[in-house]
């Protein structure tokens, strides 16, 4: 989503969202190709990023030093960065070819980079052979999340944990609010003027991520609805005040059962 960002009004001052349509079908997995590197620049310094999701994320990661970490969904390869520098060893993949060229010029040959689509078997990835998967902020593009957790299965090593961020089923509920109950796809405006590009994601209730998680032999050890970060009060107060008090992302960590 736009994780762009700022997405939602009020908050988000560029990239701009209109209203959004749940007409159309589902999301062509390169559509960050048309995003491209504008995509970066909305979301390194950003409220919702920098301030809110990848400090979620990385709360759940652990120690990562010395761990095979799968980077799933990089896009341009912020997270896979940090991971390395903290000596993770990592694979990354996105299915956009713009995103994982954003992605190998962030991590250079300290990171494996693969172009792939989360939402088919990932042939590249060996079995047992990563502690942790994690996906942030992508699973919500994909429709059917029983094969992904099932990939995620087969590649994680015993004792092994995913950890995702995904949209929260309440923020797009209240978007697309003619039935919470639906998994369909919802198409938002991101960007203004002559550069506006569509963006298509799956909104879905709560119990259609449980029942994908637990069908696929992982337990949820931790499930959070984070608050911003205490030092985004004084520099977007605005967006702050937003994610304090409404739901906007949820984080998961899973681990495996036997
Ligand atoms: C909101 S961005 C998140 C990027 C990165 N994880 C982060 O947090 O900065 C979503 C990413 O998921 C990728 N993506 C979307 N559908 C995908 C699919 N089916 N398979 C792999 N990657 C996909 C997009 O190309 C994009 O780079």
């Amino acid at each position: 989503m736009l994780s762009p960002p700022d997405d939602r009004a009020p908050i988000r001052s560029a990239p701009a969202m209109t209203t959004p349509s749940t007409d159309g079908g589902g999301p062509d997995a390169r559509q960050y190709d048309a995003i491209g590197a504008r995509y970066v620049g909305a979301v390194a310094d950003s409220a919702s990023n920098a301030g809110y999701e990848r400090p979620a994320t990385i709360a759940l990661l652990g120690d990562v030093a010395g761990r095979h970490v799968l980077d799933v969904g990089c896009g341009p390869g912020l997270l896979s960065a940090w991971l390395v520098e903290r000596g993770a060893i990592v694979t990354a993949f996105d299915a956009s070819v713009v995103m994982a060229d954003l992605a190998k010029k962030a991590v250079s040959d300290r990171a494996r980079i693969v172009v792939a689509d989360l939402s088919k078997p990932l042939p590249f990835a060996a079995d047992r052979h990563f502690n942790l998967v994690v996906a942030s902020l992508v699973l919500h593009y994909v429709e059917d999340w029983t094969p992904v957790f099932g990939e995620f299965r087969r590649v994680l090593a015993p004792g092994g944990a995913v950890v995702f961020s995904t949209h929260h089923p309440a923020m797009d509920w209240v978007h697309a609010p003619e039935d919470y109950f639906a998994v369909k796809p919802v198409t938002e405006t991101w960007f203004e003027g002559a550069g506006a590009i569509e963006v298509t994601f799956w909104r879905r209730p709560l119990h259609a991520m449980t029942e994908a998680i637990s069908s696929a032999g992982f337990l949820i050890e931790r499930l959070v609805e984070p608050q911003p970060v205490p030092e985004l009060a004084d520099r977007d107060p605005v967006a702050y005040e937003q994610m304090r008090t409404k739901p906007r992302f949820l984080f998961f960590r899973l681990r495996a059962t036997l």
